[in-house]
């Protein structure tokens, strides 16, 4: 299906997220969506799948001419999104979100199950109708709103930034399903994404917005260079990272941990100030727990933990908190931030102001000074939910006390553009040279290799390895957590 977007413009308030676009993509086709963080990329993506509608500015589809009040009369036409944050409803089983927003055909459940697993079959996914959403991992919950989409009559399918969040195993049936989709059953793709490579590795097209605006186009493969060009105005180079690590901070002596789902083996494991932890391994192997053993916010089943040298047998959220030990949560808006609240009422929540009266002024006051300091596009005045992804990460990091004596993070750059990226390193290795300590997990094993010093293999709830990271690389660590040793 040819779909062409046509002086599309959007605006909120004075903030304009889509100038005039022009733009058409071609069916058996798989374009590339870039641009930094705030570019615009969702708000277009939204537009043309009926969630959101434009000002301005026309859709057409196949020649004919669409307005689409809500997603469910795009997919009717054809169109259906994979929303960068999961829509589904997780208290529902697969098979039930699976239906959902469905015209009843008169199907009974048992068929509905069989035409669900005869899909994903197809594509090579592993759905099992009877299972409750919150059990899925993201990347599963991905699969499944993928089907529903395509049984929904989907020819054109867009992903917002689909790997952030998925293994890396899942990521590759992701991109060979996407294939398969395209060339064979020649349905026109788009994916938005902040990965070059795998913008590179997968479309044969990209386009980039900035500012809002249409700024070019590139044939697919190109040089990286090319397309960072386009998305930037200038990146300043990456600075070359000096420790000299202090003390130890956080000592683990065989420290256990458990969920209902997963039982973390023994780990000793230490830190010290200033230094870099990074935590490799597929989603779900143990590193989730021990980092969240870390925080307070999962009991130990064993072992013991120091905080500079001081034993802590009763530690918890609270107690670490106390002890200048602050936690970042991969799930922006589940965990780090709150829907339906301000930037300045984050402010308000976060602040040690104690008593009945709030000052209102003074945390609009704040607000604005982390969202000019920390180069966060929005108002104080802004819903959380209504920023960029990246924007979200930069008030969520905007939000962190100061003097912490510890730093532990979940997938910290997940979602966020080159350059956020880096400046976020940047505020990290500043907090570092003041004998911060960190540790994080991520999905990236680039950025766990290049930003840590020493780096913790996990694999099936076990500490596989703890190496320096000069003694290893990327490459090597995927071979690891692959299990291929
Ligand atoms: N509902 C809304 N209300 C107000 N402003 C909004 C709303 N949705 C988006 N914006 C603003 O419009 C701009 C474009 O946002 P959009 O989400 O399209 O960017 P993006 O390119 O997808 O960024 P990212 O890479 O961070 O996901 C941003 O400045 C954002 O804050
Ligand atoms: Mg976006």
């Amino acid at each position: 299906m040819q779909v062409h977007l046509n002086t599309i413009h959007k605006q909120f308030g004075s903030l304009v997220a889509n100038d005039e676009i022009s733009i058409q993509f071609e069916p058996g086709r798989i374009y590339g969506l870039l641009g930094e963080n705030g570019a615009g990329k969702s708000t277009l993506m939204k537009i043309l799948s009926g969630y959101q509608q434009p000002d301005r500015g026309e859709i057409a589809l196949n020649g004919v001419v669409q307005h689409f009040a809500t997603p469910r009369q795009a997919l009717a036409a054809g169109v259906g999104m994979l929303y960068q944050e999961p829509l589904d409803v997780p208290v529902f089983t697969v098979l039930e979100n699976f239906l959902l927003g469905r015209a009843d055909d008169g199907q009974r459940p048992q068929q509905s199950a069989k035409a669900l697993a005869q899909l994903a079959g197809r594509y090579g996914f592993q759905v099992d109708p009877h299972e409750h959403t919150r059990e899925l991992s993201m990347g599963e919950r991905q699969q499944l709103e993928l089907l529903r989409l395509l049984a929904g009559g989907a020819e054109v399918l867009i992903l917002d930034e689909p790997t952030t969040g998925i293994s890396a195993e899942q990521k590759d049936l992701l991109f060979a399903s996407m294939r398969t989709l395209a060339r064979e059953e020649g349905k026109t793709l788009i994916l938005v994404s902040h990965k070059l490579d795998e913008v590179q590795e997968l479309c044969d097209y990209a386009y980039v917005l900035r500012k809002g605006r249409l700024v070019g186009g590139k044939q697919l493969p190109c040089p990286n260079q090319e397309l960072v060009d386009l998305m930037f105005d200038e990146l300043a180079p990456r600075p070359a990272r000096q420790t000299a690590p202090g003390d130890v901070l956080l000592d683990l002596q065989h420290v256990s941990a458990r969920t209902p789902r997963l039982e973390l083996e023994p780990v000793s494991l230490h830190v010290q100030a200033g230094q870099v932890l990074g935590l490799a391994g597929l989603e779900g192997s143990g590193q989730e727990l021990l980092l969240r053993a870390c925080a307070g916010l999962l009991p130990l089943s064993g072992g013991s933990l120091r905080l500079a040298g001081e034993p802590q047998p009763d530690w918890d959220y609270p107690r670490a908190r106390q002890h200048g030990v602050a936690y970042l949560a991969a799930g922006r808006l589940e965990e780090g931030l709150i829907a339906g609240l301000t930037l300045t009422e984050h402010m308000a929540l976060v602040s040690n102001a104690h008593g009945l009266l709030v000052d209102w002024l003074q945390n609009r006051q704040l607000a604005a000074q982390h969202i000019s300091t920390y180069q966060v596009v929005g108002q104080p005045e802004s819903y959380i939910e209504n920023l960029s992804g990246g924007n979200q990460q930069r008030f969520l990091f905007a939000m962190l006390p100061q003097n912490l004596k510890l730093i532990l993070m979940e997938h910290p750059t997940r979602g966020l553009d080159i350059r956020s990226t880096d400046w976020i390193w940047e505020q990290l290795d500043r907090r570092r040279a003041d004998g911060t300590a960190i540790i994080f997990l991520s999905a990236d094993l680039d950025e766990i290799a290049a930003r840590s010093d020493q780096i913790a293999v996990f694999s099936g709830g076990r500490l596989l390895r703890s190496v320096p990271a000069a003694e290893t690389t990327a490459d090597e660590l995927g071979h690891l957590i692959g299990g291929a040793l």
